[in-house]
């Protein structure tokens, strides 16, 4: 047997070996990702209501067309949102203190930061931590160019996974997490996250939390089911993504979207609903749906000024106030929590 030759690349072919076992590494990292989805649309649709997490919606199509979301006349949380951070960004701003560091939580295209940023006394770092990677770094690309002094630290992650924050300065942590996706967990895991969020922030630091209020049905309604459609695509568009990575063979007319308020449960409820009796297979395993079955794909609570109140406090946040938009239609939180801040 000839012996194995371990003579040391030179300098290029070492750069060419790093760059391709980076990308090997990638790709294991992509093949992981894949197989857990794959494991997560098996099981969600074996269970009797089938279900699929709302957290696959973000792949490149559903991020864009969550953006385009925010932008419709139906689908006020955005535009209420931005006017509540727009009135209170100096008190935000006040709240954070010098040289703090702003970690969010499902940044998506990180937008309303920018407000935060500005209003913030020489903010030391922005760490997005987001589930789409490619969309969170386009975003974060733009945000280094606006903002050349803080230190941009994008985290691909699913944030409800424990994550370990990168060493950061000694200025206050303050979390961020709008746009009421807090909504999308029961109320059970909502304040579990809170906790855990709490955990990942550490002692003394503060958190940024939208909420999106209880209010007339109809405004609720039309919000998850606009006039144009892109809801509807937005929704749809799990089924393409399950089709292309995971291999399974929806037919693209078999389903339609439905988004209804479940007033027990004060939560919109968005569905996939199955047209007719029909099979769908994913490898071995194969999906029988009778005609109006459907598949859960997301849960958006609406709160109380009161529900949030006993949320965050059970969660070992302390209120610090809870701001409205005029109508009072959506509220931002600022929370913070007791112990010596970093
Ligand atoms: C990003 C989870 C806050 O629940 O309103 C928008 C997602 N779904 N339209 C929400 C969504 C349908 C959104 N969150």
């Amino acid at each position: 047997m000839a012996p194995i030759s371990l003579a040391t690349p030179h300098a290029g072919s070492l750069a060419a070996s790093l760059a391709q076992s980076l990308r090997i590494a990638e790709r294991r990292a992509a093949d992981g990702a894949t197989a857990v989805f794959r494991t997560d649309v098996v099981f969600g649709l074996s269970q009797p209501q089938k279900a699929v997490p709302p957290k696959y919606f973000y792949d490149e199509t559903g991020s864009r067309l969550f953006d385009l979301i925010c932008r419709l006349p139906e689908y006020y949380p955005t535009r209420c949102e931005l006017e509540i951070l727009k009135t209170r960004a100096a008190e935000i701003g006040a709240l954070a203190g010098p040289r703090a560091s702003l970690v969010e939580f499902g940044s998506g295209s990180s937008i309303k930061v920018r407000l935060l940023l500005d209003a913030m006394d020489k903010p030391a770092a922005y760490v997005p931590i987001d589930i789409s990677g490619p969309h969170m770094r386009a975003a974060v690309a733009r945000l280094a160019e606006a903002y050349p002094g803080v230190a941009m630290v994008p985290v691909e992650a699913d944030f409800t996974q424990a994550v370990r924050l990168p060493p950061l300065g000694e200025g206050r942590r303050v979390g961020f997490f709008p746009g009421s996706t807090i909504g999308n967990f029961t109320p059970q895991a909502a304040t579990a996250f809170l906790a855990h969020v709490g955990d990942v922030l550490g002692p003394g630091s503060a958190l940024v939390i939208g909420f999106d209020l209880a209010k007339d049905h109809a405004v609720l309604e039309a919000a998850y089911d606009d006039r144009h459609g892109i809801t509807a695509a937005f929704n749809l568009n799990l089924l393409a993504r399950i089709n292309r990575e995971v291999g399974a063979d929806f037919e693209p007319g078999g389903f339609r979207h439905r988004a209804f308020f479940n007033a027990d449960e004060s939560r919109i409820e968005m569905h996939l609903e199955s047209v007719r009796k029909q099979e769908v297979c994913i490898g071995r395993h194969h999906f029988a749906f009778a005609r109006g079955e459907t598949i859960h794909t997301e849960n958006s609570y609406k709160f109380s000024a009161a529900a949030v109140l006993a949320m965050v406090r059970h969660a070992g946040w302390r209120q610090r106030v809870l701001w409205t938009d005029p109508k009072g239609w959506f509220a931002v939180a600022a929370l913070e929590r007791d112990g010596e801040g970093r």
